[in-house]
């Protein structure tokens, strides 16, 4: 098991860590997504796939057993996207301990230079959210097992609203760089199929962030209530 060791400490490898935990957690953020749209049919279609969830490969897996098994490789896959991006920034820093004097801002989209920030942001937005909609220490009006009731009360807070507005602009933005540069980290490049991945990764991007972004505007609004 040397080799892997080997290949992690080398900066390809950091790369190629980042960029496979990355399209695992890009892979479950969409699944969420698509789940959560069931808000829009009403509490008992999103409280039922809440349920489906837990007890998702029953009687066969015990319950919840699914869901650990997930938040494992969620965790494991955050602590690594996060290892080696820390890492990669290290050696980054000593390779060029003054930074460039005139950088190149147009060809370093905004989105690549926030890279860092915005996953500080959305990792503060992570742990917020789960004591928010999971465990309910951060949600007034809490009702275990029943996520309607929690994602709606939860938004009729405005500035709760607003806070997972922010984080979800930074997410879409840290999701259109991540993807991108995936297909580098992973050297699926060539120029034909360059314009492709830029669509590729504006798609997802832009579609995530509207859907995410419109549950709370939704509640603000009344539409959902
Ligand atoms: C406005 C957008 C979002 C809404 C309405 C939402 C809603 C929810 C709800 C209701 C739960 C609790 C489900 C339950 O316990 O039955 C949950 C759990 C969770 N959400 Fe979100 N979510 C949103 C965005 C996000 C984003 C962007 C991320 C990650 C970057 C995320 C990560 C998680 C995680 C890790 C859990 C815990 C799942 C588990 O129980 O293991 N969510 N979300």
């Amino acid at each position: 098991m040397t080799w892997v060791g080997n290949f992690y400490r080398s900066a390809i490898g950091k790369k190629a860590v980042m960029a496979v935990t990355g399209v695992i957690l890009f892979g479950w953020i969409f699944l969420h997504m698509v789940g959560n749209l069931k808000l829009y049919l009403g509490p008992e279609h999103l409280n039922e796939y809440a349920h489906w969830l837990q007890t998702l490969g029953s009687p066969a897996v015990p319950n919840k057993g699914m869901l650990w098994i997930s938040r494992i490789v969620l965790l494991v896959c955050v602590v690594f996207h996060i290892h080696s991006a820390v890492a990669l920034t290290i050696v980054n820093r000593k390779a060029r301990p003054v930074g460039y004097r005139d950088r190149d801002y147009l060809a370093a989209t905004y989105a690549a230079r926030t890279m860092r920030w915005g996953g500080v942001i959305i990792l503060l937005f992570v742990i917020y959210h789960l004591l928010h909609l999971t465990t309910g220490q951060a949600h007034r009006d809490f009702i275990e097992n029943d996520p309607y009731h929690n994602v709606v009360s939860g938004f009729q807070v405005w500035w709760v609203a607003a806070f997972y507005i922010i984080a979800n602009l930074a997410l879409g933005f840290h999701l259109f760089h991540g993807l991108w540069s995936m297909f580098n980290s992973l050297g699926l490049t060539h120029a034909r199929f360059n314009p492709w991945r830029r669509n590729f990764a504006t798609a997802f991007a832009i579609i995530i962030t509207a859907a995410n972004i419109s549950f709370p505007l939704a509640v603000l609004t009344g539409i959902v209530r």
